[in-house]
Order: C-alpha cells, then sequence, then structure tokens
C-alpha cells in the first residue's frame, strides 16, 4: 500500500479497502480482521460484517466530523450524520507549528472539552443575531448560534442556501462536498431557523432590521488584478 492510499482524498472510492479485509480473512480463516478507510455509511459498515469481510468496522474521520455517528446511526438517525469529505483538513496538524486538530466541517474539533454538537452552553446574554449570506460560514454561525440560544435570523440573496459550495461540489468525486452542504441546510431546517431568500443585505436592511449583532458571511469574489 502506497502513502497516499493510507488517508484517501475526495478521488477514492468509499469503502474502497473493504475487499482486503475479506482477502485476508480467506487467508488468515481463523483471524479477527478490522477494516478501516473512507467507511462513512453505516448501512456499508453493516454490509461488510454481514457479508463476512470484516469482524471489526473502524473509522478515523468518520468520528472526526462526527463523533456521534454510532449513536446516530443506533438510533436509527443515519440521515443526521454529519458525514466526512475526505478533504485532508485535519492532516493540517503534521505541519510544522500546528497545535489544534480542525475538521473543515466540524467546529468542535480540538475543543470537546468546552462543548460538542449536542453539548451547547446556552448564553446568560441572548442577542437579536442577523446573519446575512446562507453559504457553509453562514450556515454554521446560524446553527451554532441557535443552539447559544441566541434569536437567529439568516438572509440569504439568492434562492437557495449552500453558496458556492454548490458549485464545489459539483465536478467529479466531489459529491461528498455537496452531502456536507446538505447536512448545514437540513441541519439549518432541524434547528427551525428563520431563513429569508432573495434579500441582499446592505446597511438599509441591517438599520431597519436592527440586530443586536450583525454577521456578514458573504463570502469571496474573485480577485481580478
Ligand atoms: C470551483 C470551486 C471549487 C472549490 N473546491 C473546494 C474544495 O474542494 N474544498 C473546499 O474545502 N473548498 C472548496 N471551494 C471553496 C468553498 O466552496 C468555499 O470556501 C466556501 O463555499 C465558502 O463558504 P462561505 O459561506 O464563506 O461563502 P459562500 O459559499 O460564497 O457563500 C456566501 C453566500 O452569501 C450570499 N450573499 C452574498 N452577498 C450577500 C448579500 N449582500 N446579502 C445576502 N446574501 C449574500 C451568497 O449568495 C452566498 O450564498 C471551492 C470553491 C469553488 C468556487
Ligand atoms: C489525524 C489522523 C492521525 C492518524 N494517525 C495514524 C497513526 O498514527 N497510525 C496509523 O496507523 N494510522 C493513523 N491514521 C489513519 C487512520 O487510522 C485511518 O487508517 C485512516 O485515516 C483511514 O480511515 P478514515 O477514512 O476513517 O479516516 C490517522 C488518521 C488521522 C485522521
Ligand atoms: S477535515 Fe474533517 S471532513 Fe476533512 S478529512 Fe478531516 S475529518 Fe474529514
Amino acid at each position: 500500500m502506497t502513502k497516499d492510499q493510507c488517508f484517501e482524498a475526495e478521488f477514492s472510492p468509499e469503502g474502497g479497502r473493504i475487499f482486503f479485509g475479506s482477502e485476508v480473512k480467506k487467508l488468515c480463516k481463523k483471524a479477527k480482521v478490522a477494516v478501516v478507510g473512507k467507511i462513512r455509511d453505516p448501512q456499508m459498515a453493516e454490509d461488510a460484517l454481514a457479508n463476512g469481510d470484516a469482524d471489526l468496522i473502524i473509522g478515523s474521520r468518520t468520528h472526526l466530523a462526527d463523533p456521534y455517528w454510532t449513536l446516530k446511526a443506533q438510533m436509527g438517525r443515519k440521515d443526521e450524520i454529519r458525514k466526512c469529505m475526505s478533504c485532508l483538513e485535519c492532516f493540517k496538524l503534521f505541519r510544522p507549528g500546528a497545535h489544534n486538530m480542525r475538521c473543515a466541517i466540524n467546529p468542535f474539533v480540538g475543543y470537546e472539552l468546552t462543548a460538542t454538537e449536542h453539548n451547547v452552553p446556552k448564553t446568560s446574554n441572548p442577542k437579536k443575531l442577523l446573519i446575512a449570506g446562507g453559504g457553509v460560514a453562514g450556515m454554521q454561525a446560524a446553527i451554532l448560534a441557535k443552539k447559544r440560544g441566541h434569536s437567529v435570523k439568516l438572509v440569504e440573496k439568492s434562492e437557495r442556501l449552500g453558496g458556492h459550495m454548490r458549485l464545489a461540489g459539483t465536478p467529479p468525486y466531489k459529491d461528498s462536498l455537496q452531502r456536507a452542504m446538505n447536512w448545514f441546510i437540513a441541519e439549518v431546517g432541524r434547528l427551525g431557523i428563520d431563513v429569508e431568500y432573495g434579500v441582499d443585505v446592505g446597511l438599509d436592511y441591517i438599520r431597519s432590521y436592527r440586530p443586536g449583532v450583525a454577521i456578514l458571511s458573504f463570502g469571496a469574489e474573485p480577485a481580478r488584478l
């Protein structure tokens, strides 16, 4: 196995290493065999066990992106699992000077003693928040603020949430980005966050809404040099 096969990026198939398990089991009949590598869907894990490809399933980034993966699967809430995109952002930990592990889609990584997705401390000072821009940054801000107990309004210029992740998740092998984006959109819905579409937020809108705090998550425009 080469180094790039140890930590597969977006371009490798999900569960692509499960077949190693069945091969090893054929050769070592008494051995208990575990498989690992891009096993993101609990059904894929169940199938590997049921087919006898493995005796044990291991997840690494699977559980970084969603530490509640097993619990959500057990509870029949697998649609709520935030599936790792295999983007390798977490591997920046190994760069010189890096201190904290991070995950592109789970902001609690590295801060688990302070909060987790299902254990967000409530604020003692609830505010009226306006979050303008419904890309992943605005959606994540809205999700966390709502869980903290703030009053949240998310306003998006276009007719749908997602921002540039829609485009980013379009090319072949990039569907894990679309999947992550869909998780954010679904979570906004599950939390009942108030979303207004088709409004190009500017100063007039902010003045008339009179928020306690405004978060502008407008994304970026390509630089023209
Ligand atoms: C082609 C392409 C490929 C990419 N590939 C990857 C990749 O492989 N991996 C990766 O991690 N990232 C990738 N990215 C980057 C990733 O898509 C962005 O980092 C991410 O989408 C930024 O999210 P955001 O919420 O900050 O901004 P955006 O996604 O830009 O969202 C901003 C939102 O604000 C809205 N908005 C703007 N102005 C206003 C206003 N005045 N009022 C109300 N709403 C407003 C916009 O309509 C939009 O919905 C890619 C980007 C592109 C374009
Ligand atoms: C941050 C990080 C550190 C890892 N460190 C090791 C390690 O020290 N030794 C090892 O054998 N595998 C290590 N792995 C690899 C995982 O055990 C696993 O084989 C690999 O990430 C593929 O599984 P996944 O798609 O669920 O992440 C590491 C993975 C991550 C994400
Ligand atoms: S940063 Fe998060 S989403 Fe990206 S590969 Fe690591 S665990 Fe997966």
